[in-house]
């Protein structure tokens, strides 16, 4: 034996905790062997590590299902985006992306990807930009895929920043990507020049994620445009190519601003296609909106209502410290909170949705459903959290006690309470957890 947690409460999938305690046994190759019922005189192995866990919540590890490693920590290269809009945004990147080198690429990844690791983070889907003739980028992120292998899994969404159709050899970019090893075919149809440029490029992208066996993820409707209605496109390509679940949209937050009889029509279709959808809160927050008067529209896709829907919904970090958003410490857990708020799910079954927005349906997104959980014969990733349920570890923001992947500790936060001199009582340690 590897590894045994012992007593730890455990996240069974949509934001439930199963009843009791459990142990749990990690086998020498590195795999989920046994969950048992707790026994505190359970031990491990002789060379076993022993993790007791206190009765805190044991889940597997964090999704990421949308974040731009590509662009993180350039902010205020070569300036700053002074309007704070989205567009403003794709012009200082496409000004920076002209320094681009291997090293420049690779450093800021890898350090993002220490942060994720470091934050519980174990599977990550990047978004690169390949509207790029040197493609400098994509060959960057494939290697550091290569590097962090044993870690974590990265998936490459071969993202066409500036267009398909209406970016000079943004077709031949996006298939050359391909070819390069990108595992997901990425689309920006709101960004086309026109509605039929928008349309056309979807089709493009299914066919191709059709032709080499890949899956779909575009940036779709990223706009306060109540007209930009591509993901009804999306859907449709998704089901009658029948890559269905194989098929993501992410940001769509001109959804924010559909009338009631679309968005009625919009959630029976997404629903019967299958396809994720993934919502990011800290960027969109900050870049929608910013042509409105008041009132002032907030940029988020319909979260609450499509997941009433049966559609599956995950929150996405998206921009870390670059020219969408100057923050970001690539957390989930603080997506979560402010997702959670955006999208007003508040309610007390709401809030370990939200949990399971950056676990279980992430995962789903990714399509890494069948390895992802602490089954037996699941790879033993996992985040001792140290907090007692879903909604306590988003209340308390707390980050990992323990990130092991495959059975091997790669991350370990000590306890670091506050001591708090009260007047007239002796100094107490505060953890802000309810007495
Ligand atoms: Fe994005």
């Amino acid at each position: 034996m590897l590894m045994l947690v012992r007593g730890a409460r455990l996240y069974a999938g949509d934001g439930r905790v199963a009843p009791g305690l459990v142990d749990v046994e990690v086998a020498e190759g590195g795999h989920v062997a046994r969950v048992v019922p707790y026994d505190d005189q359970r031990e491990p192995a002789s060379t076993g590590r022993l993790i007791e866990a206190h009765g805190d919540l044991l889940s597997p590890p964090f999704v990421e299902p949308h974040i731009h490693l590509d662009t993180a920590l350039t902010v205020g290269e070569p300036r700053p985006n002074a309007s704070g809009t989205l567009w403003e945004g794709i012009a200082r990147w496409s000004e920076r992306k002209r320094t681009l080198t291997r090293e420049d690429v690779i450093g800021r990844a890898t350090e993002v990807l220490r942060w994720q690791a470091a934050n519980g983070v174990l599977h990550v889907r990047t978004h690169c930009d390949v509207t790029d003739e040197r493609l400098v980028a994509l060959d960057a992120l494939a290697e550091v895929r290569d590097r962090v292998r044993d870690v974590m899994t990265l998936q490459i969404v071969a993202f066409p920043q500036e267009g398909i159709v209406s970016f000079p050899g943004g077709e031949r970019l996006l298939t050359e990507a391909v070819a390069r090893g990108a595992d997901v075919v990425g689309a920006i149809p709101h960004f086309e020049d026109t509605r039929e440029d928008g349309v056309a490029s979807l089709r493009t992208a299914f066919e191709l994620a059709e032709r080499h066996g890949l899956r779909v993820d575009a940036h779709c409707d990223e706009i306060d445009d109540e007209q930009s209605r591509f993901v009804e496109v999306l859907a449709t390509l998704a089901l009658r190519s029948g890559l269905r679940d194989r098929a993501t949209a992410s940001h769509t937050t001109a959804m924010g601003s559909y009338n009631g009889a679309y968005s009625y029509k919009l959630q029976r279709l997404l629903a019967r296609s299958g396809i994720n959808l993934v919502a990011n809160p800290f960027a969109n927050l900050g870049l929608q909106g910013r042509f409105d008067g008041y009132p002032k529209r907030r940029g988020l896709t319909q979260v609450k209502e499509m997941l009433a829907a049966g559609v599956n919904v995950a929150f996405g970090h998206d921009d870390v410290m670059d020219p969408w958003n100057p923050l970001g410490t690539a957390d989930p857990l603080q997506t979560a909170l402010v997702g959670l708020y955006a999208a007003q799910l508040t309610g007390a079954e709401e809030i370990p949705t939200a949990y399971s927005m950056i676990t279980d349906r992430a995962a789903a997104v990714l399509g890494i459903g069948e390895e992802y959980g602490l089954r037996p014969g699941c790879p033993a990733d996992f985040v001792l959290l140290p907090a007692g349920s879903p909604a306590e570890a988003v209340r308390r923001q707390v980050r990992p006690r323990y990130v092991v992947s495959r059975g091997r500790v790669v991350a370990e936060t000590p306890a670091a309470p506050t001591r708090l001199a009260w007047p007239g009582e002796a100094p107490v340690d505060v953890d802000f957890t309810r007495p």
